[in-house]
């Protein structure tokens, strides 16, 4: 099963990018992840990557559709896939649906993170992440159990950079420029748009997606048993 998690800056994607993967065993392309880990090896992709990062502006289609490439590859064989942050324009979509095509597969799902803008900002202000192994908290909402310590690998936590309110702020612009129009693109061109309210508490979006993700892969199911 192939799933695209889409929706604004600090909806709540990697949060429930990590579960999807954990609980249900899907391999998990994080797009933002991956620029970040590429401009930390300081490798051919994150040189040119890092400028459009610091900005809050997306980084050129070529570089992440690469990526994707790449990343199919890898995967190979391995079936259920979960792409967090891409697509995230149009042109991007039209050539995923190419790239998917050649590795015969398509999109079951898209979930669409719905939440109401104010709360993004302060999501965002409170966010810290361990810059060792990506984990994510919030200072109001998932605290570290030590202050700023990853309670995971021991690392002293960061605020990403482009967690700043002027480059936040940039970023909601050219989601609402850029990615905005995807949504349209899978809610009525391709009917494969679900609905999240992912303003309740992680456990609530949690058990929300998984219900869709269930109902969806018993669907499937059935109708490959029907024939
Ligand atoms: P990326 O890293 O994907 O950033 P983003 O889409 O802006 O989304 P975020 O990671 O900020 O938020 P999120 O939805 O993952 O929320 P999170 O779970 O962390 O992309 C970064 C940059 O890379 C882009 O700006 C662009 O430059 C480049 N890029 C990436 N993909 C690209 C593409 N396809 N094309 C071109 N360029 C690309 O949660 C946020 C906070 O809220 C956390 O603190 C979390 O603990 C908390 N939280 C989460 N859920 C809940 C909840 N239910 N209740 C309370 N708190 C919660
Ligand atoms: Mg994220």
């Amino acid at each position: 099963m192939i799933i695209v998690l889409l929706g604004p800056p600090g909806s709540g994607k990697g949060t429930q990018v990590e579960r999807i993967s954990k609980e249900l065993g899907f391999y998990k392309i994080s797009m933002g992840d991956l620029l970040r880990e590429a401009i930390t090896k300081d490798d051919e992709i994150g040189k040119k990557a890092k400028n459009h990062l610091v900005d809050g502006k997306l980084v050129p289609d070529y570089l992440v559709l690469e990526m994707v490439r790449r990343e199919l590859e890898k995967e190979k064989g391995k079936g259920d896939i979960v792409f967090d942050g891409f697509p995230r324009n149009l042109n991007q979509a039209i050539s995923f649906d190419r790239l998917l095509n050649l590795a015969g597969k398509k999109i079951d799902i898209v979930l669409y993170f719905d939440i109401p803008f104010a709360l993004l900002a302060r999501r965002l202000s409170q966010r810290r992440v361990c810059p060792r192994c990506s984990t994510v908290y919030n200072l109001e909402t998932a605290p570290p159990r030590s202050h700023n310590i990853c309670d995971k690998c021991g690392s002293t936590l960061v605020k990403r950079r482009d967690d700043s309110e002027k480059i936040v702020k940039s970023r909601f612009q050219v989601y609402e420029r850029e990615t905005a129009p995807v949504e349209e693109f899978y809610k009525r061109r391709r009917n494969l748009l679900i609905k999240i309210c992912s303003d309740g508490s992680k456990d609530e979006v949690w058990k929300e997606i998984k219900k869709h993700i269930e109902k969806k892969s018993y669907k499937e199911n059935s109708n490959q048993k029907g024939g």
